[in-house]
């Protein structure tokens, strides 16, 4: 059944999804498991919620998770998962500052690649006003990107999924004169393992 309210989705929204499936209950769980002990958690693009349910199953009785998502009919499954730590924004996420800066960890199924440069900048600033981002994406490319607005990035691969999943789990957000976007995003997820001077 979801499998199939997320496909007519993918077909009438192509660029805003960015996968015709949702996350796997493995992908689900690894993400989730970064949050690691955090009360205040933001998920940007929770689409219909596989991640939430399980950031849910880990966060503290007293924490809080907002989940910012532009699409009306996910928000509706959303809010049909009646967390009272729970809470469902219907809007861009490039409404998202005010949460963000308040969480102790983003998790981010945007599909960044997929946007304009100039937004997908606009959201990698939002997310680095987090502690902590975890950034799904299906391919390496954004890796230097990311670099620009955090100085650690560790890419994690995720296998069991359909496609297989890269994570990009990132911390200690960058001074702001060095976040200059290069020109091309990096292809080489190997760029990874550079340690930032
Ligand atoms: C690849 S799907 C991920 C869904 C879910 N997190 C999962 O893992 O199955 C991307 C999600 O981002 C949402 N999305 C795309 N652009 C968005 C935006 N600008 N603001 C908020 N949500 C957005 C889409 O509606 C979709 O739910």
């Amino acid at each position: 059944m979801k499998y199939r309210v997320f496909l007519s989705q993918f077909a009438r929204h192509p660029l805003e999804l960015g996968t015709f499936t949702q996350s796997s209950r493995v992908l689900a769980r690894r993400m989730a498991r970064e949050i690691d002990g955090a009360h205040r958690v933001v998920e940007l693009g929770a689409g219909l919620g596989p991640v939430t349910r399980e950031i849910l199953r880990r966060l503290p009785d007293n924490g809080q998770l907002i989940c910012i998502e532009r699409n009306g009919a996910f928000c509706r499954a959303l809010r049909q998962l009646d967390d009272p730590r729970l809470q469902v924004i219907h809007d861009d996420a490039l409404q998202s500052e005010p949460y963000v800066a308040g969480a102790n960890c983003v998790i981010s199924g945007l599909p960044l690649t997929l946007f304009d440069e100039d937004k997908r900048r606009r959201l990698l600033d939002i997310m680095s006003k987090a502690p902590k981002c975890v950034q799904l994406q299906y391919t390496p490319r954004i890796a230097l990107e990311m670099r620009t607005y955090f100085s650690n990035v560790k890419l994690k691969i995720v296998p069991w999924n359909i496609p297989p999943a890269l994570l990009y789990v990132a911390t200690q957000a960058q001074p702001t004169p060095i976040r200059q976007v290069p020109r091309r995003t990096c292809r080489s997820p190997l760029l990874l393992s550079r340690k930032n001077g």
